[in-house]
């Protein structure tokens, strides 16, 4: 069903993105892939039905479960989760690694004191046998133990034929700030990964989309509705398919929009309650007035400025502006002054 909301994990369910799966497909036994693009394009369900078509035995860790300042205790019992998925096939490898033990179909790992298993130990040794570590939202492992995970990935890169690491991100910037192969300075320099980006549906796609997921549902919708989902939310398959259920449910476009709206503000709002306790009040202040500037189209440099001069009213820093500008487009929120995600924009209005 093309609007069930989960990620999907069958072919038969994945709309178009034939050519991103056979791209994965085709290169699935090298050491490194990169999914990457927007929240709502699709990462999770192309790499899932991926995973499925290509028939491979993999773990998947998602790291939208860690806090911004997780430890290793959090990052183990991640992987204690995805290893207890595959017992039955990693069992005999486990069974023998000291600091790994098995109750049942739990895998514990011991992420401290004397048998404590390195990450690079663990991929050593889950390496005896031919496995996928997919790694969603890997730009969340950013943080202290950022450092160990790049080794750990440089290692199994160069000794472990036998691992394919396929991370996705949607904050990209900051996914390739992670795995930065261009940086001299980083464990993971001088690799070379393949990247797929997930682009946006076109306008004939998108409407192809919504229409047979209607259809699906035995729902009839007239063209000028659906004309009216496409222009709004602007190709990106998570809010066609949100989009496609709230209509089923409610039958008016304009509650349709507001409830995005209102799903977007919430993420956005936790973005800047998450700079105001990492950072301080003022940064997510600025946040708040930065995304408010830059929706109501102040879209240079010295716009935004003058603008969050004016909503704080103090002078703001060149290097504070600079900062915020960056994060928001590593973040995947913007790219030059403009909103990437049509609803984020309007969400910001409200902020
Ligand atoms: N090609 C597609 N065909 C059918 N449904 C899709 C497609 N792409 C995405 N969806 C739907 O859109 C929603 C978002 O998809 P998914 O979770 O895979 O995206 P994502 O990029 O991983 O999102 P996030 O950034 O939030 O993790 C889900 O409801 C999923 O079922
Ligand atoms: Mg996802």
């Amino acid at each position: 069903m093309l609007f069930d909301e989960r990620p999907k994990d069958r072919k038969e369910d994945l709309f178009d993105r034939e050519r991103e799966v056979e791209e994965i497909i085709n290169n699935i036994k090298r050491p490194l892939l990169l999914i990457s693009g927007v929240r709502r394009i699709g990462k999770t369900s192309v790499l899932l039905v991926s995973l499925n078509e290509a028939k491979e035995n993999y773990i998947l860790i998602d790291c939208r479960k860690l806090k911004e300042n997780y430890g290793r205790k959090e990052l183990y019992s991640l992987f204690s989760e995805a290893l207890s998925s595959k017992i039955s096939y990693l069992k005999d490898v486990l069974e023998k690694v000291k600091g790994i033990s098995i109750a049942g179909n739990y895998v514990e790992i011991k992420w401290g004191g004397k048998n404590y298993i390195s990450l690079s130990s663990l991929f050593d040794e889950l390496n005896k046998k031919r496995l996928i570590i997919a790694i969603d939202e890997a730009q969340r492992l950013r943080g202290p133990l950022s450092k160990e995970i790049k080794d750990a990935i440089a290692h199994a890169y160069d000794y472990d034929r036998n691992l394919t690491f396929i991370l996705t991100g949607s904050e990209v910037g900051l996914l390739h700030e992670l795995i930065d192969v261009e940086n001299e300075n980083s464990p993971v320099y001088g690799r070379y990964y393949l990247e797929i980006t997930l682009d946006r549906f076109n306008k004939e796609r998108s409407k192809e989309f919504l229409q047979r997921g209607f259809q699906e549902i035995s729902i009839k919708v007239e063209d000028k509705i659906i004309e009216e989902i496409v222009n709004y939310f602007d190709g990106i398959p998570g809010w066609l398919t949100f989009a496609g259920n709230e209509y089923a449910t409610k039958g008016k476009i304009e509650e349709v929009k507001k409830t995005a709206v209102k799903v977007a503000k919430g993420e956005l709002e936790n973005l800047i309650e998450e700079k105001t306790k990492k950072v301080s009040y003022i940064t997510g202040k600025r946040y708040r007035n930065a995304l408010k500037c830059i929706a109501k189209g102040e879209n240079s440099w010295s716009k935004l400025l003058s603008c969050m001069e004016k909503e704080e009213g103090s002078t703001i820093s060149t290097s504070v502006l600079d900062n915020i500008i960056q994060n928001l487009e590593k973040m995947s929120i913007i790219k030059d002054y403009e909103f990437l995600d049509p609803v984020y924009k309007e969400a910001s209005k409200l902020l």
